[in-house]
This record gives structure tokens, sequence and C-alpha cells, in this order.
């Protein structure tokens, strides 16, 4: 009895392990919802970089991507707002309230400045590497 215990609990222990492995692999097969706009891994052109709208402000002000990466803003503030290049780029996002995102892919290196244009001062900055 006592001699049979050890490999009984070593049997068990490699049945958990090769059920633990199993459920990875369901996961990885499942068909899964769409993953959230921002998922930084799933993008197929490029990276994905996120700024917030809060409190009246992008957060972070300032990124750094490189080309073929997606910028995308996703307000969570009350208020509403918007996206518009002023200088490097030339897009322009309608406003949109909270819960709302925004996509800009950069495809030339550079600097671009952009603002919301309901709030003064609320203003950010891309580079874009190459
Ligand atoms: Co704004």
């Amino acid at each position: 009895m006592l001699r049979k215990l050890p490999v009984l609990l070593a049997v068990g222990a490699l049945a958990i392990a090769g059920c633990g492995g199993d459920d990875d692999g369901d996961d990885t097969a499942a068909p899964a919802s769409p993953p959230p706009a921002a998922s930084p891994t799933e993008q197929a052109d490029g990276g994905s970089t996120t700024v917030t709208m809060k409190d009246i402000a992008f957060a972070p002000a300032q990124v750094t991507v490189k080309v073929g990466d997606t910028v995308t803003w996703r307000n969570e503030d009350s208020a509403p707002h918007n996206v518009v290049a002023e200088q490097g780029a030339d897009f322009k996002s309608d406003t949109f309230e909270k819960g709302g995102s925004y996509r800009f892919t950069a495809r030339k290196a550079g600097t671009i400045d952009y603002v919301c244009t309901l709030h003064p001062g609320m203003e950010g900055e891309i580079t874009v590497e190459r």
C-alpha cells in the first residue's frame, strides 16, 4: 500500500499536467471573440499604441511609433473630443463621446502635431520613426 502511493501521486501529477497542456491548446485554438482594438500583439500591419483622452487631455501626450504602426485614441472622458492633425499628417476625426475611438496609421517618418479642436490646449505629438 505505502509503496504504491508515490507512484499514484506521480501518475496523478502527470495527468494534471497533461490536462493543463490540453487546456492551453484549447484556449489557443478556440475561436475567441475579437480582441479589443488596443490589443498590442494582434495588429497585422504593425504595432499599436493607445492614447487615452481623459480630463481634457491626451495621455500620454507624446508617443513614439514606427512607420506602419497604428495609434488609437480612446475617449474615456465625460467630455466629447476629436483628433485633428495640425502638422505632419492629414487626419481629422469626427467628434466622439466616451467609449468612442479613432485610429490613424503612420505612413511616413516625422513628427505629427495634433489637437482636439474643442479644447484649447488639448494637444499631442506623435514621433514616427522608420
Ligand atoms: Co477635447
